[in-house]
């Protein structure tokens, strides 16, 4: 069994051998939060409390199974929102206990890498895998299971924060990742120019100067439209901002993404995070790795995004390897995927 609560979903799921979901309840609070327009912590922790139960309850029940034929408990114990972790974290030692099978503390980011693990049975490590989420923005290359190689992360803001915060701003709503991608479409790619930041001898990313850059476009067509007395829609539609946004995210991924493939010389590349469910992503990433000669896996759609069928997935593979946790365990907020 997965449990997972670092941000804004609870989640359990039970799959069998790390590979095939038998049951994967998700209760997504993204109604909770839109109206602030971002997730608010303490409202997230409380709203935890509230489902972890019925949703554990409901993975059960949709299984089919009974608790005692449950081997092991796998809980996204970090990085993520500490009180909202804490929820997850306590239910699932609670349950380790009651039932008495091991506990296995999984690392958000190495489950979302394993949501490829449930789409394709025959993927194994080593591969290179771009995380992106909307806390993240990773470049690992996974060794092994259990075996993380950092090759690049974010200086400052993740992919999916920086759509959150433009949608934001014009108004598009949240999560604001879909809402960019589906406001993009038809709209001009490249409508205004984009710095794409590079940080010398690294490949880590930097995207606080596309955000900024792309808040000072937005304001002056708002200061032109008012002095006109116009819609700044007028001047700077919604499609065209969003598309360039996009297209400038992705295009910065990409390039990292292939410089990583030339330093690794990996033959599989593996998408992974809430931002992979972007189809502009996934068919720019798909045309590089055509072009590169390299495998990719992409996973499900409804597994981008944060699930307990990842943790699941992941959990099982730790298990199989013996890294399991005893009851004294904690969440932590802040953990590298590296120190696995
Ligand atoms: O992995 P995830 O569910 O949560 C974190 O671990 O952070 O990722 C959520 C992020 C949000 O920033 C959301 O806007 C972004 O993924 N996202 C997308 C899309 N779907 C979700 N970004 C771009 N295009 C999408 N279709
Ligand atoms: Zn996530």
């Amino acid at each position: 069994m997965g449990i997972e609560t670092s941000c804004d979903e609870t989640s359990a799921a039970i799959v069998a051998n790390g590979r095939r979901i038998i049951s994967n309840v998700v209760a997504s609070q993204i109604d909770l939060h839109q109206r602030y327009g971002g997730v608010v912590p303490e409202l997230a922790s409380r709203q935890h409390v509230k489902n972890i139960l019925p949703v554990i309850d409901e993975a059960i029940a949709l299984s089919g199974l009974t608790i005692d034929e449950i081997d092991a408990i796998a809980v996204t114990a970090g990085p993520g929102l500490i009180g909202a972790l804490l929820v997850g974290v306590s239910a699932a030692k609670a349950l380790a206990f009651t039932i008495d099978r091991p506990l296995i503390a999984v690392n958000h980011l190495a489950g979302h890498i394993a949501a490829n693990y449930l789409g394709d049975n025959k993927l194994k490590p080593p591969f290179l895998s771009l995380i992106v989420s909307g806390a993240h923005a990773n470049i690992i290359y996974v060794r092994d299971y259990s075996d993380y190689l950092m090759i690049a992360k974010t200086k400052d803001d993740a992919a999916g924060e920086v759509f959150d915060k433009l949608a934001r701003a014009v108004g598009l709503g949240y999560p604001g990742g879909p809402m960019i991608e589906q406001t993009a479409k038809g709209g001009n790619r490249n409508a205004f120019p984009l710095p794409h930041p590079k940080i010398k001898n690294s490949l880590d990313f930097s995207f606080s100067g596309v955000k900024t850059a792309a808040f000072n476009v937005l304001n002056k067509a708002e200061l032109t439209a008012k002095k006109n007395g116009q819609d700044r829609r007028k001047i700077l539609s919604d499609q065209d901002f969003a598309a360039t946004v996009q297209e400038t995210i992705v295009e910065i991924l990409a390039d990292h993404l292939w410089q990583a493939q030339k330093l690794t010389n990996a033959q599989t590349i593996v998408l992974a995070g809430g931002v992979s469910a972007n189809l502009r992503l996934r068919e720019t990433i798909t045309k590089l790795a055509d072009q590169i000669g390299v495998k990719l896996i992409v996973p499900d759609i409804k597994l981008c995004t944060d699930n307990a069928a990842m943790i699941a997935a992941a959990g099982y593979f730790q298990w199989q390897e013996g890294i399991c946790s005893d009851l004294s365990l904690n969440a932590t907020a802040l953990w590298e995927l590296s120190e696995i």
